[in-house]
C-alpha cells in the first residue's frame, strides 16, 4: 500500500490507473479505524479494482467545545489494517494541504434543509464542514464509487445530495453498520467509554430495536418516540433525540409512509454516541 500526504502524489497515481482504465473506490475516514471502515475497504475492493483511503481528521466539522484536540490518532495500527483489508493507496494530508489558505476563507459546501435537523441542530456547522471536506476529497480522489457506513445515515444523505445535486461524477453507496455483539454500533468515539459506560452503551440499540419494532406493529410514532427516549434515560444516557423519519429525505413521516428510518443521538460520560435502525411500516 502506497501512502502518500501531498496532492502531487495523489494526483500522479489516480492518473496511471485511469490511464489504465481501472476504477477507482474510495473510502473517506478521520482515521482510528475499526471493523466497519475495514468492512467499506474490502466492499471497496469487491466493487473496483483500486481502492483509495483517506485518513484527515477535519477541523472544520467540528464545534468549537467538541473533541478536536482528543479526537483518538492510531496512524499504525490503521496502515496495517488497510493494507490487510485490500487498500491500494492511503491518502493522510495535513490541515495546511487541505485548507492552504486558513480554514476561514476555505469555500465551503451547504446542503441546505436536511444538514440542520437532528444531529445538524445540535452540531451548528458540522454537516457544513463534512460536505466541504468530503466535496474536496472527491475533487482531489477523483472515484468512481465512494463507501460510507449508514450509521451517519444523515451524512450519508447529505453527501448523496452533494454529489446529486452538483453533478458530481460519483456513485455514493451506504455499506449497513457493523455493531459489537450485543449490538453497539461501531465507533471511534465508543473508545471514550469507561468500562462501566460500555455496559450501559447497548441501550441505545436495544431502545432503536424496540422503536422498530413498536413502528411495525403499527403503533403511533409520537408514542414509541417519547418511550424510547425514557428507556435511555433509565440506562442513564442522557437522550439528545430519538427521532422517526422518512428514509429517503429524513422528512418529518406521514401517515402514508412506510419507508422510515428511527435515528437517535445520546451523551454517556464523554461520548455522544448516534445509532439508526430502517423500518418498513405495514400497509393500512
Ligand atoms: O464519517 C467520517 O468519518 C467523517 O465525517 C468523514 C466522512 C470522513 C468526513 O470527514
Amino acid at each position: 500500500m502506497h501512502i502518500v500526504e501531498d496532492l502531487n502524489g495523489l494526483r500522479g497515481q489516480v492518473r496511471t490507473w485511469r490511464a489504465a482504465g481501472e476504477r477507482i473506490g474510495c473510502v473517506p475516514t478521520m482515521g482510528n479505524l475499526h471493523e466497519g471502515h475495514l468492512t467499506l475497504v474490502r466492499e471497496a475492493r469487491r466493487l473496483a479494482p483500486r481502492v483509495v483511503a483517506t485518513i484527515f481528521v477535519n477541523p472544520l466539522q467540528f464545534g468549537p467545545t467538541e473533541d478536536l484536540a482528543a479526537y483518538p490518532r492510531t496512524p499504525e495500527q490503521d496502515q496495517a489494517g488497510l493494507a490487510a483489508a485490500g487498500c491500494d493507496l492511503l491518502f493522510a494530508p495535513t490541515v495546511a494541504t487541505m485548507y492552504p489558505g486558513g480554514q476561514q476563507t476555505q469555500t465551503r459546501v451547504e446542503v441546505p434543509g436536511v444538514s440542520d435537523i437532528l444531529c445538524g441542530a445540535s452540531r451548528p456547522g458540522h454537516f457544513i464542514g463534512v460536505a466541504t471536506v468530503v466535496c474536496k476529497l472527491f475533487n482531489m480522489v477523483q472515484p468512481d464509487l465512494a463507501l460510507f457506513g449508514e450509521k451517519d445515515f444523515q451524512q450519508l444523505l447529505i453527501i448523496r445530495r452533494m454529489a446529486a445535486d452538483l453533478a458530481m461524477p460519483v456513485e455514493v453507496i451506504g455499506v449497513p453498520t457493523v455493531r459489537e455483539p450485543d449490538g453497539l454500533a461501531m465507533s471511534s468515539r465508543n473508545g471514550y467509554l469507561t468500562s462501566g459506560e460500555r455496559g450501559q452503551a447497548p441501550a441505545l440499540y436495544r431502545a432503536l430495536s424496540v422503536v422498530a419494532q413498536a413502528l411495525a406493529a403499527g403503533l403511533p410514532v409520537a408514542q414509541v418516540e417519547t418511550e424510547a427516549a425514557a428507556a435511555l434515560a433509565v440506562a442513564g444516557l442522557r437522550p439528545d433525540y430519538v427521532s422517526v423519519r422518512r428514509a429517503a429525505d429524513l422528512g418529518e413521516p406521514t401517515a402514508a409512509d412506510r419507508e422510515l428510518v428511527v435515528l437517535a443521538a445520546a451523551y454517556l460520560g464523554r461520548a455522544r454516541l448516534i445509532d439508526n435502525l430502517r423500518v418498513s411500516r405495514p400497509v393500512g
